[in-house]
């Protein structure tokens, strides 16, 4: 399967089979992630990570990715230090890294900026989350884990909770699990539910998601629970977030009659929606989530990038 150039914009960009090869690509990537063997794949290449909004995860396991393959970093990290400040237009921004690098991964705080740097650029764009758009490369690692934990994705039980309006991980994730049927249940206060859009769009691949304000409905049946982040910095009035922060949190009480072997996912950062008793549970696959950001970033920067594999 040849990826080599391409984009990675949005879950329009990939099909089932190509997310079936990214993530068996992704398992061959763990021992390299963890640096338990060496693999210079993109040994004299340059990515440009461009960072215009605040990331841990997605930066630095992109960072840690390129580097286990031997690919060299060059990184801004705020639009106040880069030209951007001086007038310069994101389009010309991205022509200029097109001189400098080879492939150039980038989060913006606008949804469709993705978009529009892959229609300026030659050199090829990925998404690491733009505004509450979509955030493919946090999709395809939330999907590895899933498929470690329970050996394959088709039919299992998934609630996807909290902020599932503004939440871009969940935005994406939901679309791709229409391509295994999953059964879905959106759980989130009613001013916080999936846009109408998305839930079409869902309708339309066969996938029908019951949507509830209720966690305790969710719980028993769900093979994943899959919590996010209110996103405080989405919202345009202060006091609507206030109405609903702290409206779901995980902790082991709530989780007593689960299934043994539920997952509990979180894309993170988490603020209070898990109690940190929930970590050291057979539940918690939150941590192990983020560390699997360095083998599926590696099996996306290797493929686009060209490297041998
Ligand atoms: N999951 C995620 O995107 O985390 P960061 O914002 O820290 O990159």
């Amino acid at each position: 399967m040849d990826f080599t150039n391409k984009d990675l914009v949005s879950i329009r960009d990939l099909d089932r089979s190509q997310i079936e090869y990214i993530l068996d690509l992704s398992k061959e990537m763990v021992p390299y992630a963890r640096g338990e063997k060496v693999k210079r794949a993109l040994d004299g290449k340059i990515v440009a990570s461009l960072f215009f909004e605040p990331s841990t995860r997605t930066k630095l396991s992109f960072q840690s990715a390129a580097m286990r393959l031997g690919c060299d970093v060059i990184d801004v990290s705020e639009m106040s230090m880069t030209s951007i400040a001086k007038g310069e237009t994101l389009a010309d921004t991205i022509r200029m890294v097109n001189a400098y690098s080879d492939a150039i991964v980038l989060r913006h705080p606008y949804e469709g900026a993705a978009r529009l740097a892959a229609e300026v650029s030659n050199k090829p764009v990925i998404n690491a989350g733009d505004g509450a758009g979509s955030h493919p490369t946090q999709m395809l690692l939330d999907l590895f884990t899933m498929k470690e934990a329970k050996g394959t994705l088709d039919g299992l039980n998934i609630a996807l909770v909290g902020d599932l309006k503004y939440g871009r991980t969940v935005h994406t994730l939901a679309q791709a699990l229409t391509m295994f049927g999953v059964k879905l249940t959106l759980v989130a206060p009613e001013s916080l539910q999936m846009p109408q859009d998305i839930v079409d769009s869902l309708k339309s691949k066969g996938c029908n998601p019951i949507r509830t304000s209720n966690l305790e409905d969710a719980i028993d049946e769900a093979d994943v629970l899959y919590v996010t982040r209110i996103q405080k910095e989405r919202f345009p009035d202060p006091t609507e977030y206030q109405k609903v922060a702290g409206t779901y949190r995980i902790d082991n009480a709530i989780l007593k009659d689960a299934k043994d072997d539920l997952i509990v996912m979180h894309p993170l950062p988490r603020v209070n929606e898990i109690a940190t008793e929930v970590d050291s549970t057979r539940h918690a696959r939150y941590f192990q989530q983020a560390f699997n950001g360095v083998p599926v970033r590696m099996a996306i920067l290797c493929a686009i990038m060209g490297g041998e594999m």
